[in-house]
């Protein structure tokens, strides 16, 4: 029996449009393994677009992308656009608008890919995570006064509910209880002592609900150390928006850098996104060189949230005997990003 799934495709800036071409051949590769086929669409939001038009992500797409199963997106960013035009207009409004509360972000080292960590392995480093993504700084909360003069005064509000945090935590619980190890929560409660004070009374509570999961808290400062000191420490980690980010770009930098690193972006309830971690990167955009395991492996993840786990299994096991067995030479200049492609897609079979 064969199932289709529509899935809507934005390319977006830089290398997007390159990496987003790869990750589509793995997916309809191990989709056609498992009896799955993908009707796509194409999107043309990003920087050009919206130099052409003005237009960022109408509301009119939004509704479209909703009816879906999932979204696949290359980068959005372009240094010649003014900061955070692209950048709010697309991906925060996705992820807002779209209510896509849980930004889930593996750390993963791979076999074949030296970590910058001295006598790190594959079994050293392997860590999921779950980035609270429609609260805190992101939601753009404030405003600047007397804006261009020396007596500027500018707000960012970090907002954090009960109800943001009660839900991203539990997603958070019930991915350590899949995955086995602690669940730590990384905050800076002893500062924030107003907004993450509510993060640690929510993530007490609703541990009490699951009594067979170990937790830690951990300090934002004191996690950077640990994650490149004693990266085996840990194994789920929830925490705020903004953190998250951070962490998550350290992480990606012990595994190996931002040519590994998957993210999806999910609403449990709704249609899911799903994005390399990395950005569009200008500088080597339209050359062929930009590593596309970060978007295959983005796919792999959008395989197991829209009910193939299976066929995103089979991806990250193509993926790692790709690596493992060095039939994907990393050294700069040696293969081309569809190179790597064909060379994962090969693989798979
Ligand atoms: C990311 C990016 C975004 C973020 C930017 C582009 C708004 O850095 O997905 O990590 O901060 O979330
Ligand atoms: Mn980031």
């Amino acid at each position: 029996m064969s199932t289709t799934h529509s899935i809507a495709v934005i390319g977006g800036d830089g290398i997007g449009p390159e990496v987003t071409a790869e990750a589509l051949k793995a997916l309809r590769a191990a989709g056609a393994q498992h009896g799955i086929s993908f009707e796509t669409t194409d999107y043309p939001f990003g920087g050009a677009h919206w130099k052409r038009t003005g237009e960022t992500l109408p509301s009119s797409a939004l509704d479209e992308l909703r009816r879906h199963d999932a979204i696949l997106l290359g980068a959005v960013g372009d240094p010649t656009t003014p900061p955070g035009v692209l950048e709010q207009g697309i991906l925060l409004r996705m992820r807002f608008a779209l209510d896509l509360y849980i930004n889930l972000r593996p750390i993963k080292l791979l076999p074949g890919v030296r970590s910058p960590l001295r006598d790190r392995g594959p079994e050293d480093i392997d860590i999921v995570i779950v980035r609270e993504n429609t609260q805190d700084v992101y939601i753009g909360a404030g405003g600047t006064v007397h804006e261009g003069t020396r007596n500027a005064v500018a707000l960012q509000q970090v907002v954090e509910t009960h109800f943001g945090i009660e839900r991203c935590v539990r997603y958070a619980f019930e991915t350590a209880q899949r995955r086995g190890g602690p669940l730590h929560l990384c905050d800076k409660a002893n500062v924030l002592t107003h907004a993450h004070g509510l993060w640690r009374r929510v993530f007490a509570e609703v541990a009490t609900e699951y009594p067979d999961v170990k937790t830690g808290e951990v300090l934002v400062d004191a996690m950077c150390m640990y994650l490149v000191s004693q990266p085996e420490r840990f194994r789920t980690v929830v925490t705020t928006n903004m953190f998250g980010d951070i962490i998550a770009d350290l992480g990606a930098g012990i595994a190996g850098g931002m040519g590994f690193a998957a993210s999806a972006n999910l609403n449990p309830g709704g249609v899911s996104m799903f994005e390399p971690v990395h950005g569009s990167a200008p500088d080597i955009a339209g050359q062929g060189k930009a590593n596309p395991i970060a978007a295959i492996l983005s796919a792999a993840l959008l395989l197991d949230t829209i009910g193939h786990p299976e066929a995103g299994e089979a991806i990250r096991t193509a993926v790692n005997t790709a690596l493992g067995e060095g039939w994907i030479d990393l050294s700069p200049g040696a293969l081309t990003t569809s190179q790597i492609g064909d060379i994962i897609v090969g693989s798979l079979a």
